[in-house]
């Protein structure tokens, strides 16, 4: 297939990408959270399209973006804290399972009779779905287990000859997924995916909410997941991962053991990534946590280009705020392997 790149798109190219999806065809956007691989929401032979250009499981569903909140009642049956939660929070990172109408094919959901919804917080984004009318299924515009896209050159390096057109724009802001939630019938909140709106924000919009997070966890093999997502190995660079906790000083020391080993990588905040040399990739400041969600994808990407490392120590992150998003796509990446650095 021959994509067309339009790496800073002019509305006309946004409408001609409109068309293609309109049509049928595939496009890779831009969004404040990754880059997405849309296609038409109400066709199973479009989302089917997305299954196969990125070898997802067709098990796996699809979020639907749109582009207006009082759009939502037309593709599931929306509730009160969905308007309540949208006020707050839409356009943003946040995703919102509800019931679907029949106008959503299952192809879309994964076979459920539920569907994620999200309004994206990019002007390309939104562009592109007002100019077709439709809403669009989008999952990360990566192929299947690498990590999500988070600039274009990502975007092209996976979806070049498997997308019909991708739109460029820019460095997305937040760098880590949207934050997916499903309200319970007691009304509480499951979090079944943390991003950068968190709980705290959830519980305050949601005046007081329980807010249940059922989503770093690793699943029995057994087990029926609550997001069908969370049994897949994501996010994984070729090297592998192995998570480090323990006090900043004793995880340095003992990666500047490791660093007489040529086939090992790190990832770690500035001021370790300075000691540690050229094998240490940094994720930014340490008391900064926007700024590792900002840098993580792009960090553990940017290990496959450097084929001399086959293991990457990686520091574990804060855990407050967007922390505990950038803690769990690290330790998927890494399949669990977290270990203790004694004092
Ligand atoms: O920020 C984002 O959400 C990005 C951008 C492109 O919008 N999209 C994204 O999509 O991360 P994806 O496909 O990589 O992740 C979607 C995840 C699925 O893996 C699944 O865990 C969950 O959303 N999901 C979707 N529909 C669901 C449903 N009906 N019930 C439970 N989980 C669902
Ligand atoms: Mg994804």
């Amino acid at each position: 297939m021959n994509t067309l790149i339009y790496a800073e798109p002019t509305e006309n190219e946004i409408k001609s990408a409109a068309k293609v999806i309109k049509n049928g065809g595939l496009v890779a956007f831009p969004t404040e959270t990754v880059y997405g691989l849309g296609a038409c929401a109400t066709s199973g032979d479009a989302a089917a399209k997305i299954y196969a250009a990125k070898g997802r499981p067709s098990d796996n569903p699809l979020i639907i973006h749109i582009a207006k909140a009082e759009d939502a009642e037309k593709y599931c049956y929306t509730t009160e804290l969905f308007y309540k939660l949208a006020k707050c929070f839409m356009p943003g990172p946040l995703t919102v399972i509800m019931k679907k109408r029949d106008i959503i094919p299952t192809t879309v959901t994964g076979g459920l009779d539920t569907v994620a919804v999200r309004i994206p917080m990019h002007e390309t984004a939104l562009k592109l779905i007002e100019f077709s009318g439709l809403p669009i299924a989008a999952p990360s515009a990566n192929i299947s287990g690498r990590p999500s896209p988070t600039c274009l050159d990502h975007v092209v390096a996976d979806m070049n000859g498997r997308a019909d057109v991708i739109l460029g724009g820019g460095e997305c802001e937040v760098g880590l997924e949207s934050t997916i939630i499903r309200c319970e019938e007691d009304l509480s909140i499951s979090l079944l995916r943390p991003g950068a709106i968190t709980p705290e924000m959830l519980s305050a919009a949601a005046g007081g909410a329980l807010v249940v997070d059922v989503s770093t966890r690793k699943l029995e093999d057994s087990e029926r997941p609550q997001a069908p997502g969370m049994k897949y190995r994501h996010y994984a660079p070729k090297a592998k991962v192995i998570v480090l906790e323990g006090n900043a000083e004793s995880v340095l020391r003992y990666m500047e053991k490791m660093a007489k080993d040529e086939s090992v990588g790190f990832l770690c905040d500035e001021e370790a990534a300075k000691r540690l040399g050229k094998r240490a990739f940094s994720y930014g400041r340490r008391d900064n946590a926007v700024e590792m969600a900002h840098n993580l994808f792009k960090n553990l990407r940017a290990f496959d280009d450097h084929e001399e490392i086959h293991t990457v120590y990686a520091d574990m992150p804060r855990l407050d705020g967007i922390g505990s998003a950038v803690y769990n796509r690290l330790i998927k990446a890494a399949g669990f392997d977290v270990r203790r650095i004694g004092e």
